[in-house]
């Protein structure tokens, strides 16, 4: 029976992808489809891809119905962007995630499977800075002002909630930043950083880095895109698993200065110039990391194993960023 994906954005086609791979044919459930970004993951004619919202009771009930749907992978969600309106982050990334759960308790879906954020833990990072890796035991706080973050908080632990309370079978892995190649919208710092520093790179042009959004001292929890999709998958078909919630990195933890290294060794006589020193966290965050995220509950219970590391993942998305521009070039 076909699994429902909500939201066909970066990580909704990647797990569309895994699994078409695997033979299976899945439900893409997005209020605004990008056929063009999607089509460049997954093969358009294995997957089918519907329009419709999270937020609307009767469309989720329908595709479930009407599809014979038995697992969900929840990807609907609005990100953090600077002109991001609260009032519809918290609909959609709260209230969207009910309608979810509301629409699987009514329908006997088997598992619901979220996708939560190590975001979760930044607020508690300046009163409770960690001493060694990071577990899912660790301090959860908000970060004030941080809307995006507060939802991703609530919207966990409403499901969790909805897991003791109700009994709907419902797992929690909580992402580190995504990163990977995409050409829809984005708004996460890495993938705007990536995009800046090839695309400038190939053009030969020095590329400066002058907005403290986009650098962070330390290192940081990223977790390649295609990461992400392995461990949602085993997420959903995980058997008798002693905790809901895990956390998903890639294997190591890296610095900044790492992903302008491995762009270099591609891109020869690539020039950037970073013009903001390297104090803060990841996207503007107060907090300087070094610790690594402790993955070994997902290995244990999940078998999940980052298969995609810094090297990979920036050689593949270099030479998607080529030849992309080759075919801009012939067409032109
Ligand atoms: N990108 C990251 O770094 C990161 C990190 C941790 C967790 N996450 C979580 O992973 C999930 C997927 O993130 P992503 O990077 O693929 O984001 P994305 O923006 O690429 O995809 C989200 C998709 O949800 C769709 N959507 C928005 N409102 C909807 C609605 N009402 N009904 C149906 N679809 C709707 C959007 O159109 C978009 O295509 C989100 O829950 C996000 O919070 C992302």
């Amino acid at each position: 029976m076909p699994t429902l994906i909500t939201g066909a954005g970066q990580v909704g086609s990647y797990v569309a992808r895994a699994l078409v791979d695997r033979g299976e044919t899945p439900v893409l459930f997005d209020v605004h489809p990008r056929r063009d970004a999607v089509g460049e993951i997954v093969d358009l004619h294995r997957v089918k891809l519907l329009r419709g919202s999270v937020l609307d009771m009767t469309d989720l009930i329908h595709v479930i119905k009407e599809e014979s749907i038995d697992h969900i992978i929840h990807t609907a969600a609005i990100l953090p962007t600077p002109d991001a309106k609260p009032h519809l982050a918290v609909q959609v990334n709260v209230m969207g995630l009910v309608n979810v759960l509301e629409a699987a308790r009514a329908l006997d879906v088997r598992r619901v499977v979220y996708t939560s954020s190590i975001v979760l833990y930044y607020g508690a990072y300046p009163k409770h800075p960690p001493a060694g890796a990071i577990t899912e035991e660790a301090p959860v706080d908000r970060i004030p002002g941080f809307f995006y973050g507060t939802t991703k908080i609530a919207a966990e632990y409403v499901g969790l909630d909805y897991a003791d309370a109700l009994g709907v079978d419902f797992v929690a892995p909580r992402l580190g930043h995504v990163w990977g190649v995409w050409s829809g919208a984005f708004g996460a710092p890495i993938s705007i950083l990536l995009h800046m520093l090839v695309e400038g790179a190939l053009n030969g042009e020095k590329v400066t880095i002058d907005q403290p959004m986009l650098v962070w001292g330390g290192r940081e929890g990223f977790v390649h895109v295609r990461n992400v999709a392995q461990a949602l998958i085993r997420a959903r078909d995980a058997e008798k698993l002693e905790h809901r919630t895990f956390n998903i990195t890639d294997a190591r933890q890296y610095a900044f200065s790492e992903f302008l290294d491995e762009i270099r060794k591609h891109i020869p006589g690539a020039e950037f110039e970073v013009k903001v020193p390297l104090t803060g966290g990841y996207a503007g965050t107060a907090a300087v990391l070094d610790q690594p995220y402790d993955i070994s509950r997902a290995r244990r219970e999940l078998g999940y194993e980052p298969e995609v590391d810094l090297a990979e993942g920036i050689a593949e998305y270099i030479q998607w960023a080529r030849r992309k521009r080759s075919a801009t070039n012939k067409t032109s």
